[in-house]
């Protein structure tokens, strides 16, 4: 059965694969962004900065107005700053969190009262196995991703009384705009005392990105999680190694999981 799906990111890497293949699959799909590409979008456009209160309540609006109902939310909006965690400016913090994390609440908190009123509805929101797993030179991003685990574990128990059903879904490594539209700390940029270790993390984060699944992998994910009745909590979607050490982690001590992840970013 068709599903009104809003999903927030839609312009750009997974969440416009993602959007692309829900209408394919017969859904009626809004995209929300801060550029939507109104012309060439192939689903609705809805011009959203997950950052502004009211941008996020003008953009729900408008599918509410059209459809009257929200079948499914899909935070997928997102960026990443890159840095030491010494070097980020409070700013750079706030930033990366508000995008990344208040951005997601937001636009839960607005799409919640629609789904609660007809009791039901889905809520996936895009994680990263950097969510699993503190990533050096990426700590913040990590931090922010963490927090989305912690508060959709909450969020699922608050809205199941609601038959609303809360799914995370962690990816590993994407081919997509997300590399070119990372950015890094002002200190990082012009140089610190933590230079080697950054630059070295920075080159192996981005060989993984290029060299990642297509975003098309990530959308069959989802289409899939959207048409199940009883999703599962958590789906992790990447490279095998990635899901593998995912998964081992908890089982893992700390120093062993540093080493590893350490080796793999070349940090010493
Ligand atoms: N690529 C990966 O390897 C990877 C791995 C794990 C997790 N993820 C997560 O997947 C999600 C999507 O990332 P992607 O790889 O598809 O990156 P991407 O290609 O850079 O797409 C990011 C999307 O987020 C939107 N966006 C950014 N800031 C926004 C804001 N303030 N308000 C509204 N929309 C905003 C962008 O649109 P506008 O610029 O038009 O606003 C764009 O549509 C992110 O949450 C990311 O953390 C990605």
């Amino acid at each position: 059965m068709a599903q009104i799906i809003l999903i927030t990111g839609a312009s750009s890497g997974l969440g416009k694969a993602t959007a692309e293949l829900l209408m394919t699959n017969g859904h009626i799909v809004y995209g929300a962004s801060r550029k939507p590409n109104a012309d060439k979008a192939p689903y609705h456009p809805v011009c959203m900065d997950v950052t502004d209160e009211q941008s996020v309540i003008n953009g729900v609006q408008k599918v509410i107005a059209a459809e009257g109902r929200i079948d499914v939310l899909i935070n997928c909006a997102g960026m990443g700053i890159g840095g030491a965690l010494e070097n980020f400016s409070a700013d750079e913090t706030q930033k990366q969190f508000d995008t990344n994390f208040f951005g997601m609440t937001r636009v839960v908190r607005v799409v919640l009262p629609f789904m609660r009123s007809r009791k039901s509805g889905k809520i996936i929101n895009i994680s990263s196995i950097g969510g699993l797993m503190g990533l050096p030179f990426q700590g913040h991003y990590s931090a922010a991703k963490y927090a989305v685990e912690g508060y959709s574990e909450a969020l699922s128990m608050e809205i199941n009384p609601y038959h609303i059903k809360v799914v995370v879904v962690n990816p590993g490594d994407f081919r997509t705009g997300f590399t070119s539209s990372r950015v890094f700390t002002e200190k990082d940029k012009l140089g610190s005392d933590y230079d080697k270790n950054f630059k070295s993390a920075v080159a192996t984060m981005e060989r993984d990105e290029n060299g990642g699944f297509d975003p098309a992998v990530l959308a069959r994910a989802i289409v899939k999680i959207v048409r199940k009745k009883n999703p599962s909590f958590r789906y992790i979607v990447g490279r095998l190694d990635q899901r593998f050490i995912a998964h081992l982690k908890p089982f893992l001590p700390h120093w062993l999981m540093s080493w590893i992840l350490s080796d793999h970013y070349k940090v010493s």
